[in-house]
């Protein structure tokens, strides 16, 4: 199955209220946020696989249209210019793969790189850009029970989300767990360099003024430090169930 941006246009034209009610009796959705290296992609694709829910990368969505800016060699200060890009992208996320189309290409690895990384942060930025994206990340969800990750997803994108936790570990932990996963793609990364991408990422994502990192007040906390995969994604399932009909929503 593939998501296409252009396909939601008419979608975004019913008020998001509207089709929320309409949608809630059969739709779970489990929103996990949190800061770069916590875990997130691993555990939100163990879960969604669990569950049999779609898995929503966010953050590939505005590694995307970093990428795009990047090729075309745009100020990433040139706030106008961002928001036009965010607009005309035609991202699709495919299921079971996970590949990234930008605009029909196939962009799942170089989206990876850690100079992509540091520019999604910088262009996810600008409220224009997130005003943009945030009708595709609610389409996504539209017929589909998912596990959507990101940075905003319990705050902002789904706040009526059944399921909310907010994951996170030390910052020593979380540089150690990004530099393996640059090595198992054949980089040769250097933990003190990824530690400090790392540290300025966070600091502008929770800084910024518009829909910033920020754990839900209704969301868990879970702190996967020193946490095997395995204890992390029993710690989630059981709160999934917790707030769920075992894994279906509840009935209202
Ligand atoms: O999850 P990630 O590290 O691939 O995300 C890359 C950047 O995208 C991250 O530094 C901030 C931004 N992002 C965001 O602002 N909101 C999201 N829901 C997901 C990612």
């Amino acid at each position: 199955m593939q998501y296409s941006g252009r396909g939601w246009l008419g979608w975004v034209a019913m008020p998001y209220s509207t089709k929320i009610a309409r949608m809630s009796d059969k739709r779970v959705i489990i929103a996990i946020d949190g800061p770069a290296g916590a875990g997130k992609s691993t555990l939100a694709k163990r879960v969604a696989e669990k569950l049999g829910y779609l898995y929503i990368n966010t953050g590939a969505i505005y590694r995307a249209v970093a990428l795009w800016a990047l090729r075309l060699g745009v100020d990433l200060s040139d706030m106008h210019r961002l928001e036009q890009l965010a607009k005309e992208a035609r991202i699709e996320l495919t299921t079971g793969e996970g590949r990234v189309l930008l605009n029909g290409e196939d962009v799942t690895e170089a989206i990876r790189e850690a100079r992509i990384a540091e520019a999604a942060s910088k262009v996810s930025a600008v409220p224009g850009v997130r005003r943009a994206l945030l009708a595709l990340q609610r389409g996504m969800a539209e017929k589909n029970s998912v596990v959507m990750e990101g940075r905003d997803i319990g705050t902002v994108v789904f706040p009526e989300a059944q399921v909310k936790i907010f994951l996170d570990a030390e910052p020593a932990e979380r540089a150690r767990r990004r530099a393996l996963e640059l090595q198992e793609t054949g980089r040769a990364p250097d933990e003190q360099t990824v530690a400090s991408d790392l540290k300025s990422r966070d600091q502008r994502d929770r800084q910024r003024s518009e829909a910033p990192l920020v754990q839900a007040a209704d969301a868990e906390f879970v702190d996967t430090t020193g946490m095997s995969l395995e204890e992390v994604e029993e710690i989630l399932l059981r709160l999934v169930r917790a707030r769920t009909s075992n894994g279906r929503a509840a009935a209202h």
